[in-house]
């Protein structure tokens, strides 16, 4: 199952990147349901949208951490990198049709709760010290 939602508990702390991840669950939410209903218009459009949504998100991610010289930043950009080369592989495997859509879905959303839960938290936790507040 990988419908998803959003709740308090998925929340960081920090509203830009807290925001961005409710986009990304709710789209892959669509994701899904594209995929159920196998609707692979819709599916393209959603996968595109995916790409697009991850690489400004992890752009936004990596410039608060250059702003506060944030100790981490190159073990937290390593797996930005290599969760975007991912996506971009097991694309190009859904285009030559040797991977579902729902497959893709549910392997984004096991990392976005995976990478949000540690490495996210952690960013957010040194962001809110950084500037002496919570935001
Ligand atoms: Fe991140």
């Amino acid at each position: 199952m990988v419908h998803l939602e959003w709740t308090a508990a998925l929340e960081v702390g920090h509203p830009e990147i807290d925001a961005d991840h409710r986009a990304m669950v709710s789209l892959l939410n669509r994701l899904h349901a594209a995929s159920s209903r196998s609707d692979q218009a819709a599916v393209r459009i959603e996968l595109a949208t995916l790409e697009a949504l991850t690489r400004d998100h992890f752009a936004r991610e990596e410039r608060l951490m250059l702003d506060i010289r944030y100790p981490f930043a190159a073990r937290h950009q390593k797996e930005h990198v290599h969760l975007f080369d991912e996506i971009g592989a097991q694309i190009d495997d859904f285009n030559e049709g040797l991977l579902g859509a729902a497959a893709i879905a549910q392997f984004i959303r096991r990392w976005l709760m995976d990478h949000v839960e540690t490495s996210d938290r952690q960013l957010c936790a040194a962001l809110a010290r950084c500037c002496q507040r919570s935001f």
